[in-house]
């Protein structure tokens, strides 16, 4: 697997991946389902506390997920909140792909910490974060809007500590 940042010219790409993959990602995540939803979303993740990262297979580039690293703040927090969605699922290409984003987040990004809001319905989500190595935190009623109302979250999340990854601290970190 291989991550490429999210481009402009993965527009017609994205928006049949993301038409072929409504069952899927309903009620969990609501894509870019428009050309113009689409640009918006390439634009919100060109900026710096932002970074959407394709999951694509080595060999032919076929992209197989997608994983948003969202609200990184600096600091004394460094921390970033994921979000992921398969076009390709049940093959064990998102716990590799989602792997090689949190090793991405605290190796290049040198983030301390990344969290992760799930509905305790998505049993697929929960168990991916599982396999990654994430803790459970808590759970907050009412913590997201998503599809029309606002859902309960389990809150989880994973430091580099916990993953063995000992990176540089980022510039941005006090010294004390
Ligand atoms: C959440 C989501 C990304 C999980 O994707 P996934 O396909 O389960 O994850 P993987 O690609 O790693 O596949 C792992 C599954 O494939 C199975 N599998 C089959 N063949 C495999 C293989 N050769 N290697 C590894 N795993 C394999 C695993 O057993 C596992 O299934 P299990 O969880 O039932 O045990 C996907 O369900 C999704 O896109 N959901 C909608 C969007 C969403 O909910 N996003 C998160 C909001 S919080």
């Amino acid at each position: 697997m291989v991550l490429r940042p999210l481009a402009r010219d993965d527009e017609d790409e994205f928006l049949r991946l993301v038409a072929a993959n409504t069952e899927l990602h309903h009620p969990w995540v609501s894509l870019p389902a428009t050309p113009e939803a689409f640009r918006d979303y390439v634009a919100r993740y060109e900026k710096p506390d932002e970074e959407s990262l394709l999951i694509c297979l080595r060999e032919t580039g076929e992209i197989v997920g997608l994983a948003n690293i969202s609200s990184i703040v600096r600091g004394r927090f460094q921390n970033g909140s994921l979000s992921y969605a398969a076009f390709t699922s049940g093959r064990g290409y998102m716990t590799e792909g989602v792997g090689l984003v949190l090793r991405y987040a605290f190796e290049k990004l040198r983030l301390h910490r990344i969290d992760a809001q799930i509905q305790p319905g998505n049993r697929a989500s929960l168990r991916l974060v599982e396999r990654l190595g994430f803790r459970k935190e808590g759970y907050s009623p009412e913590l997201l809007y998503i599809d029309g109302a606002w859902r309960d979250h389990e809150r989880w999340a994973v430091t580099a500590g916990m993953l063995g990854v000992e990176a540089k601290p980022h510039p941005t970190l006090p010294a004390h």
